[in-house]
C-alpha cells in the first residue's frame, strides 16, 4: 500500500485541447497522482501532449482501452511501452493470449508501464450482457475477467467501485483495482449513477480512483482535489482500523 495518498488519485483530463489540459495539470502538480488521457483528448492531441506532460514531471494513465487480434495489441503496446506512460489498459473481451501478448509488449521497454485490464463496462449491466450471450451475472463475470487478467500478467482492472471487494476477494489485495465512477458527498453527480465517494472506495481497499467532473469543474480545482485527497485519507484510516479488527 503505498502511504502518500496523493498518488492513488487520477485526474481525467476529459477536455478537447493540449492548452485546457495543460492549464489543469499546471493547476493540479503537487496535489494529484496521474493525470488520465482519454480516447477524446489522446486522438486530438497525440503523443506531443503526453511529452509536454511528462516533461512537466506528470505522470499519465493512457486509458484506449484496446482490443483487438493479439498481434496488433502486442504492437501497439511496444509503441505505447516507449511513450513514458505510468499505466495504460486493454479490454479483457480480447481474450487471455491478447493480454499476455500486450504485458509482453508493454515489457520491451525498460521503463515500467502497468497494464491494466477492463473488465466489464459499467454502463454494461445484466441484460446487455445477456444481449451479447453471456448468461453470467455482472459481478461474477468480473471476478472472472479479473482472474484472466491476473493470469496474463496484468497488475490490476479498472472496474466499478462496487466491485473493488469482488476483485480483492478473487485476486488478492495486492492485485489493484482503479475506480471510476466516484463523486464526493459535496460534489453533483453528472452523469454517474452509481457512485462511491472517495471515502469509501479507498475504505473498501480500492487502490486508485479516477475523479473528472468534480475537480475539473470547480470554480478552484486544486482546493477540490486537496478536499478529495483529505477524504481518501480518511478512508484509508478507516481501512488500516477494519484491517487491524479482522
Ligand atoms: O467526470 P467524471 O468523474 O465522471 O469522469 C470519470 C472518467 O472515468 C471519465 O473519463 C470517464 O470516461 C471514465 N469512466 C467512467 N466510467 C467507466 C469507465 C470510465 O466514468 N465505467
Amino acid at each position: 500500500m503505498m502511504l502518500d495518498i496523493k498518488e492513488r488519485l487520477i485526474v481525467a483530463l476529459d477536455v478537447a485541447t493540449s492548452d485546457e489540459a495543460l492549464a489543469l495539470v499546471d493547476q493540479l502538480t503537487g496535489v494529484v497522482g496521474y493525470f488520465k488521457i482519454g480516447m477524446q483528448l489522446y486522438y486530438a492531441c497525440g503523443n506531443r501532449l503526453i511529452k509536454e506532460i511528462t516533461d512537466r514531471g506528470g505522470k499519465i494513465f493512457l486509458d484506449l482501452k484496446l482490443h483487438d487480434i493479439p498481434n496488433t495489441v502486442h504492437q501497439a503496446a511496444k509503441v505505447i511501452a516507449g511513450l513514458g506512460v505510468s499505466m495504460t489498459n486493454f479490454h479483457v473481451a480480447g481474450g487471455s493470449e491478447m493480454l499476455t501478448r500486450a504485458v509482453a509488449g508493454l515489457n520491451t521497454s525498460p521503463t515500467p508501464t502497468l497494464a491494466l485490464g477492463v473488465t466489464v463496462l459499467t454502463s454494461l449491466d445484466n441484460s446487455n450482457l445477456t444481449e451479447l450471450g453471456i448468461k453470467v451475472p455482472v459481478a461474477k463475470t468480473v471476478a472472472s475477467w479479473s482472474s484472466i487478467a491476473q493470469n496474463s500478467g496484468c497488475q490490476g482492472v479498472v472496474c466499478s467501485p462496487q466491485e473493488i471487494k469482488i476483485v480483492k476477494e478473487q485476486c488478492g489485495a495486492g492485485f489493484l483495482t482503479v475506480t471510476p465512477g466516484i463523486r464526493p458527498s459535496w460534489s453533483t453527480k453528472d452523469d454517474q449513477k452509481r457512485i462511491t465517494t472517495p471515502y469509501d472506495a479507498i475504505k473498501q481497499g480500492g487502490d486508485y480512483i479516477v475523479i473528472g467532473r468534480p475537480i475539473r469543474t470547480a470554480a478552484q480545482p486544486r482546493q477540490a482535489a486537496m478536499r478529495i485527497v483529505e477524504e481518501m485519507l480518511e478512508g484509508y484510516i478507516a481501512f488500516e482500523k477494519q484491517k487491524k479488527e479482522i
